[in-house]
């Protein structure tokens, strides 16, 4: 049995190609509805060099570039090689990318070429294809788990992942994963033996008071692999998205819409990015979030502005402007705000973690028998910065052929099987940090939103070292007293106690600034880029 844990874009393209290949039973377990999950939200779309006129070595150096000297050039390489083919697979299963004429395109044959082409922040060229207009992800999760359906793959829903099962293997200082341990919809615990466990279980947005992220993503899979022994990496590295709309914090704004033309102004309605990027408004999207921020603080905290109404013109009126993004306009007008003749309020909101379970290519964990896809993986592509729209596909490549790696192995016998199993690679020194101590007397219980202001305010966008310690000594003192929680919603704040713990001490121990991790007390970046490897004690 494969238990694959997590029903975005990285689970159920795991699922699919397992299924493909003949690598036996299989199980998505998925702890609310299948369709709800962070792949649903992506709106801009996904990126590869498909088009006549782009390569992927331009791909490769656009991500390298906005991962700010920390991305893995080897993993960035294997992404953009193998984008552009399981893009098309997308296309040819039926997934209906928006054409530059507005019809949506059903098949291969109606021509790559016809597809319109977004184009969003630090890419050097237009090579982003969308759906639905701004409902790219919504848009591909639905053929993805119609494909699931037709496949007879399982799905057990409102199915919580509390923890992995392992095993000790003589001689050898990491345990093996055997499985994991459930709490199904009726509330009973149950723990099920795998030969390996995929964790396709997304990020975890909820960490920050403000997000665009939904209310799932609590980082549970990331959380139970680091209380299993796996190694995490680059976790300091969360991405702010540049434009949430203010009114409603968590409604994603698309970057695409900056790409189509839309500037930012202060409340005064001047331009800020042009004096800050020679890229402006589609620079690296940790520098527009960082501009945004400081545009902020400098208007004692009011919102900056994002202005379409240029864009609404050129496009050729409102109507348009709501054709090509009709999702945003919904929202836009539920919000009461008319885009398309007056500049919205935006502000800065987490949206992406480039930190997680460290894996190769492979989606090989340093566990055996544990694999990481999608936002759960570090796969060394994002660095300290993720280019737009690179995270769908990231869940597409490297789910892919973390599915080839599983079915290898599963198709070899006895010894061989147990050796393709084993983790390819080490991924260089790794750090032990040890848990945060308080006293027992000093345990409080924690209330999840006083976490997310906590994390918001003190390891947020900026950060500096008398911040992060007050935030490392708070996540201590909110340890549970007397054992794990009894709730799920118990679990997952936990687990986000957990994670922000690493968060903040890999934001400690960095002591330089780089991409999304910005030391107000350390500005400078250092001339060499090192990952953090860290794993529990
Ligand atoms: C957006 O549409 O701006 C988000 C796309 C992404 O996060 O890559």
């Amino acid at each position: 049995m494969i238990v694959i844990v997590g029903s975005g874009i990285a689970g159920l393209t795991a699922a699919l190609t397992l299924r493909r290949l003949g690598a036996g039973p299989i199980a998505i377990v998925t702890k609310s509805a299948a369709a709800d999950c962070n792949t649903r939200f992506a709106q801009g779309g996904i990126a590869a060099a498909l088009f006549a006129g782009d390569t992927v070595d331009s791909h490769v150096a656009d991500t390298l570039s906005a991962g700010a000297g920390l991305a893995d050039p080897d993993a960035v390489r294997f992404l953009c090689t193998h984008g552009p083919r399981l893009v098309r697979d997308l296309i040819e299963s039926g997934v209906a990318f928006d054409r530059a004429s507005g019809r949506a395109a059903t098949g291969i044959e109606s021509g790559i070429e016809s597809l319109a082409r977004g184009r969003e922040g630090a890419h050097s060229r237009a090579r982003i294809v969308h759906a639905g207009g701004d409902a790219t992800g919504s848009v591909i999760e639905t053929a993805l788990l119609e494909r699931a359906r037709r496949a007879g793959i399982t799905t057990h829903e409102h199915t919580f992942v509390a923890d992995l099962l392992t095993e000790a293997r003589p001689g050898a200082d990491i345990a093996r994963v055997t499985g994991v341990r459930l709490i199904g919809p009726d509330g009973v615990r149950r723990d099920i033996a795998a030969d390996a466990v995929v964790l396709a279980s997304g990020g975890a947005g909820q960490l920050y008071a403000h997000t665009t992220n939904p209310a799932v993503a609590t980082g549970d899979g990331t959380a139970a692999a680091w209380r299993a022994g796996a190694v995490i990496s680059d976790a300091e590295f969360f991405q702010f998205h540049p434009t949430a709309l203010a009114a409603r914090q968590d409604f994603l704004i698309s970057e695409a819409v900056r790409g189509e033309g839309a500037v930012l102004v202060d409340e005064a309605g001047r331009r800020f990015m042009t004096g800050l990027h020679p890229d402006a408004e589609l620079a690296p999207r940790d520098v527009v979030a960082r501009g945004i921020a400081r545009t902020m603080a400098a208007q004692d905290g009011r919102p900056a502005r994002l202005d379409a109404t240029g864009l609404a013109r050129r496009l050729g009126g409102a109507a348009r402007l709501a054709a090509r993004f009709p999702g945003i306009d919904a929202a836009c007008r539920a919000n009461g705000f008319d885009w398309a003749r007056h500049p919205i309020p935006v502000t800065p909101s987490a949206h992406y973690w480039m930190g997680g379970v460290r894996t190769d290519k492979r989606g090989r964990t340093s566990l055996p028998g544990l694999y990481a896809v999608g936002e759960t993986a570090c796969t060394g592509v994002h660095g300290a910065n993720r280019l737009a729209s690179n995270s769908l596909l990231e869940g597409l490549v490297f789910a892919d052929a973390a599915a080839h790696d599983i079915a290898a192995g599963r198709a070899g016998r006895g010894a061989r099987r147990r050796a393709e199993a084993e983790p390819a690679a080490e991924f260089g020194p790794v750090t032990t940090i040890e848990p945060a101590h308080a006293s027992a007397a000093d345990l409080q219980p924690v209330a999840r939103d006083d976490l997310r202001q906590l994390m918001w305010e003190r390891a947020g966008l900026f950060r500096e070292a008398g911040d992060l310690e007050v935030a490392r000594k708070q996540l201590a003192v909110w340890q549970p007293a007397g054992g794990a929680p009894s709730t799920i919603a118990g679990l997952e704040t936990e687990n986000l106690r957990e994670l922000g713990s690493i968060i903040v001490a890999a934001a400690l121990a960095r002591r330089e600034s780089r991409g999304a991790h910005c030391r107000a007390d350390h500005p400078g970046t250092l001339p060499h880029a090192r990952p953090l490897n860290l794993r529990t004690s």
